[in-house]
């Protein structure tokens, strides 16, 4: 019979990126609770009109992007193809914010884009995510750069830029877009690529950060948004500015940072690696104050990023600890029972270890050790039943002694985790 196969663009993890992703994850949440955050996990499939509502109609990500499907009462559903639209919509459905003035909400999964796969860009990949639902200080919007930026920098990534601009509000905004599309309308279209083509008149902005060189050509001299910024946003702009200077978080002014969705207003950002490749977004986010009432709920501000996992991942060293602190090598079928028997209370103590669930030579058993990664190997004989012993081997020097097997913690030297 033929073997069946993953679907193209999706991965099956094995430690030790398994362990990689488990480490991400468990940092996250030890960083991002010291800012008050708390976990929240959330359906991956949601009704597509949440995504067309919130995304926009006309970004890649709803055009040509989701999947897409009807359940079996012909409902429209998708699979989230990025949190920030579920975090809101939980936000609203859960009315968080009649007792929760400033909610940060934390939550990780994966995420599904029907994308070209290539390094760092999966169909199904996996987003740590944050959002702050409830404030328009700036100041927030400087917390959570410092967030991002003190996660990346925890997991000992260090070759990043941090990129920002300011997108506008829904009161200066359509100035920009006025004279952008003018700017557009000058040029020769045949020019452009093919998306930028149909971008011109349905999303203009992103024409900005088209990442084809001949697109980014002809909008060098594109006005910029910075110069269309109302008064307030200006302000905005500037103390956000003003605090990533004060902490001395360098970052980059890219006046084409643009972004993929389109609820973002104000500040965006993305914080980008010199060291992965095409796909060097490791994360992103924004704010975006309008979202929540769009989606039916009260008119309160929020901002968020989402970190890339598989991206990270490229960047990282395998992060994952050795699984095992010892293997129990059983030399005759009569010691198998025993065997357990020992293993069970070293587990209940706390340590980790497996058994060979076979006698075997001890040649055999100590290459098994060996390819598990362990430092102590626990060998059981017909002698050592007798004596209720066990032998205790240090894989790294070769030394090894006879111990009583209820001594076997305090002659190992381990304390109890
Ligand atoms: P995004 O820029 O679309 O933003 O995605 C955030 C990050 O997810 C990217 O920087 C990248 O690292 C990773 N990513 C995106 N697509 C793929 C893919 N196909 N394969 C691998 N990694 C990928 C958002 O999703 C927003 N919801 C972020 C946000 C939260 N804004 C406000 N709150």
């Amino acid at each position: 019979m033929s073997t069946l196969h993953k679907i193209k663009g999706f991965a099956d993890l094995f430690a030790p990126e398994s362990d990689t992703f488990t480490v991400m994850e468990q940092r996250a949440r030890d960083i991002f609770s010291r800012y008050g955050c708390q976990e929240i996990r959330l359906p991956l499939v949601e009704k597509t009109e949440l995504f067309a509502r919130s995304i926009g109609e006309e970004t890649d990500v709803v055009q040509k992007e989701m999947y897409t499907f009807l359940d079996r009462k012909n409902r429209s559903l998708t699979l989230r193809p990025e949190a920030t639209a579920g975090v809101v919509r939980a936000f609203i459905e859960n009315k968080i914010y009649a007792h929760n003035p400033v909610a940060k909400l934390f939550t990780c999964g994966p995420m599904f884009r029907y994308e070209r796969p290539q390094k760092g860009r999966m169909r199904q990949f996996h987003q740590i995510n944050v959002e702050v639902l409830g404030t328009d200080a700036p100041q927030a919007d400087a917390e959570l750069m410092f967030m991002v930026w003190s996660y990346l920098r925890e997991l000992g990534l260090n070759k990043l830029s941090m990129e920002v601009n300011s997108l506008g509000c829904r009161t200066c905004r359509p100035v920009f877009h006025q004279q952008l599309t003018r700017f557009l309308d000058g040029l020769d279209h045949a020019q452009l690529c093919e998306d930028c083509q149909k971008r011109s008149s349905t999303n203009p902005l992103r024409v900005l950060d088209c990442k084809v060189s001949r697109c980014k050509e002809l909008v060098r001299e594109a006005p910029r948004i910075h110069d269309s910024l109302c008064p307030a946003c200006r302000e905005h702009f500037t103390i956000v500015l003003d605090i990533l200077d004060m902490a001395g978080l360098a970052y980059v002014h890219n006046p084409c940072l643009v972004r993929g969705l389109d609820y973002y207003q104000r500040t965006t950002f993305e914080v980008v690696s010199t060291d992965i490749g095409a796909q060097s977004s490791v994360a992103g986010g924004g704010r975006y104050d309008g979202l929540v009432r769009q989606l039916g709920g009260p008119d309160l501000p929020g901002l968020g990023f989402a970190c890339g996992m598989e991206r990270l991942a490229l960047l990282l060293e395998n992060m994952g600890s050795s699984r095992l602190d010892f293997f129990l090598a059983v030399l005759d079928e009569q010691a198998l029972n025993k065997a357990m028997i020992i293993a069970q209370h070293l587990r209940d103590k706390g340590f980790a270890g497996e058994v060979s669930f076979e006698a075997r030579s001890v040649k055999s058993l100590l290459r098994q050790a060996n390819k598990l990664g362990v430092k102590t190997c626990l060998l059981l004989g017909p002698q050592e039943l007798e004596k209720d012993q066990i032998l205790v081997k240090d894989m790294e020097t070769g030394a090894q002694k006879a111990v009583g097997q209820n001594d076997l913690e305090q002659a190992l030297g381990w304390q109890g985790r």
